[in-house]
């Protein structure tokens, strides 16, 4: 009697979890998503030949779009990223308006930092402002790694409903951001145009900031591989703050976590028999390294605007994809300006193994015409 009725609480206990997750302990319930309409961002990530070059834009759901100001009226930055219905909403806008070829699901690098137990705001106007960062070693007593995935369910929630919403028009990918550059936002306590203290680190505290950046490595693993399980397609990892660092440094800090995320994800996802995705590593500032991060394993490298595409080509060889690069300011010229430095651009990329976007984020004021102009001129280029 008495097992019978601890079994019956223990399913109680369970049946929350099944019915409002989607991917529960980590098996996935493999589900029936719509089937893809438009894979050329698939097919160019894996050296497939596609119908067009496929175009998408690093921040395309964000402040240049008056709709999506709208709602941020309404709800503060994390409560969008962590409210599935809104954050899906959020991923959608840019796809009402332009013909893209991928979508990017609504959140923010430092939803980690978050999960470990840091606060972090959004203050208008400043960006994301970590009030306790931080400062010495002593302080990474305060992380909380143990539980970090599941404080970040909300964002495999968000994908598996994202996958349905989309009803296949176009893939879906999911992001993180790197270790360095999530260690740099940690100590720094926000952004930073030195990263001085982050830097400082590395000198005074190496052996801290290893272990740092290989729990943040950890956390990162578990995450991406719950994105995939959720239903992401693609992947990119956001070491942004790679320009902060000279080569001998990327090398050191940033270029053996980043190896250790594709390996150790890639093998997790093999050892569960689930189907790997495509990889992108978007490292800005680290066009001096294209050679060493072509041999990470990643399937895309996102190249900022100040690569040259031929160059970045000779660099990594036939074998891996580049995306980018427009300079986010190009998108403030005339139209016909705009038109005729998106189609130079895709002509220097050509067809094959190019997935087109910005060199960065899209910025706030962009005007929305200049959108339609990227995009227009992306798939007419070739
Ligand atoms: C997860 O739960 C399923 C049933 O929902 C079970 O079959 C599976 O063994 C569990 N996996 C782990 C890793 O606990
Ligand atoms: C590129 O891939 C092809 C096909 O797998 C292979 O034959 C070739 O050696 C590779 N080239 C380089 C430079 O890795």
């Amino acid at each position: 009697m008495k097992t019978i009725e601890l079994r019956f609480m223990f399913f109680l206990l369970l049946l929350p979890m099944t019915t409002t997750n989607n991917y529960n302990n980590g098996s996935i319930q493999l589900q029936p998503f719509p089937p893809l309409k438009n894979d050329n961002l698939l097919r160019a990530a894996r050296g497939e030949v596609v119908d067009r070059v496929p175009v998408w834009v690093m921040r395309q759901a964000g402040r240049y779009l008056p709709e999506f100001q709208e709602l941020r009226k309404l709800h503060d930055f994390f409560t969008v990223c962590r409210t599935p219905e809104l954050a899906c909403e959020v991923t959608m806008q840019p796809l009402r308006r332009f013909d893209l070829d991928a979508s990017i699901i609504f959140s923010d690098i430092l939803v980690i930092p978050q999960a470990l137990g840091l606060t972090v705001e959004m203050h208008a106007g400043v960006g994301p402002v970590l009030p306790q960062p931080i400062r010495t070693p002593e302080d990474l007593k305060r992380l909380t790694p143990d539980g970090a995935l599941s404080r970040l369910s909300y964002v495999g929630d968000a994908i598996t409903m994202m996958r349905h919403k989309l009803d296949g028009r176009v893939p879906l990918i999911g992001f993180t951001g790197a270790p360095w550059t999530l260690m740099g936002y940690m100590i720094e306590g926000g952004g930073s145009k030195t990263m001085s203290k982050a830097k400082a680190w590395l000198y005074d505290y190496p052996e801290d900031s290893k272990l740092l950046l290989n729990l943040l490595t950890d956390v990162i693993v578990d995450y991406l591989e719950m994105q995939v399980e959720a239903g992401a397609q693609m992947l990119q990892i956001f070491e942004s703050s790679a320009e902060h660092l000279t080569k001998d440094e990327f090398l050191v800090w940033s270029v053996p976590f980043l190896r250790r995320i594709r390996d150790d994800l890639v093998d997790r996802l093999t050892k569960k028999a689930v189907s790997t995705v495509p990889l992108t590593i978007f490292a800005k500032g680290a066009g001096h390294s294209l050679k060493e991060q072509s041999e990470l394993g990643y399937d895309v490298i996102g190249l900022d605007w100040t690569v040259d595409p031929v160059e970045a080509r000779a660099a990594v060889g036939p074998n891996i994809t580049l995306q980018g690069n427009l300079d986010p300011q190009d998108m403030y010229r005339d139209p016909s300006e705009l038109h005729t430095l998106t189609t130079d651009m895709v002509h220097k990329f050509g067809k094959s193994r190019y997935i087109a976007n910005l060199g960065h984020g899209i910025t706030p004021q962009t005007p929305i015409a200049s959108m339609e102009v990227l995009v227009d001129a992306v798939h007419k280029a070739l």
